[in-house]
């Protein structure tokens, strides 16, 4: 594999070929691919001598780590108990609506990412979301719907193309 200039192998010798490198090689890999596919994990393993199943269970226990690849826009939304109490759940379950995906899942498309994520530290704005890093305030259903349109994207065709209109 390689992706912009850099390959694995470059990747894998960076470090020494011992199992303690093994989370440092797993946040390199996710930081130049975006995400960390199953043929990347069994190089990694090979390398560092870990068993699969145990780097499996690591790159799972740290939410930073995408085992799948990563669509064109990552939506987060918030659901620390401020945005709770504030409606995040509501704005969940627009998004699952309308993209016909759950937390967690990217679009058929690869258009969107969509995960849900604890306190982002904004309390005061809740409920918040982040679109593409940039952070969302007092969100609503509407204006969800007028940001993924600034995407280029009508939500409401992305549901008639998925069938969840
Ligand atoms: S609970 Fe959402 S920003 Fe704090």
């Amino acid at each position: 594999m390689n992706i912009e200039g850099v390959k694995i192998s470059e990747i894998l010798e960076r470090y020494p070929a011992k199992p303690e490198y093994l989370i440092f090689l797993l946040q390199d890999i996710q930081k130049q691919y975006g995400f960390i596919s199953s043929e990347t994990m069994e190089q990694i393993c090979d390398r560092t001598g870990v068993p699969l199943t145990q780097a499996y269970s690591v790159a799972t226990f740290y939410q930073s780590f995408r085992l799948e690849p990563k669509g064109e826009h990552e939506i987060k939304v918030c659901l620390g108990t401020a945005c709770h109490l504030k409606g995040g759940p509501r704005i969940v379950n627009e998004l699952e609506r309308r993209l016909g995906v759950k937390a967690g899942e990217t679009t058929s498309d690869m258009k969107f990412t969509f995960d849900t994520v604890n306190c982002l530290g904004a309390c005061a704005i809740a409920p918040v979301i982040v679109i593409d890093e940039e952070y969302h305030p007092n969100m609503t259903a509407q204006k969800l719907e007028k940001q993924i349109k600034t995407l280029g994207q009508d939500m409401t065709e992305v549901s008639e193309v998925l069938g969840h209109a």
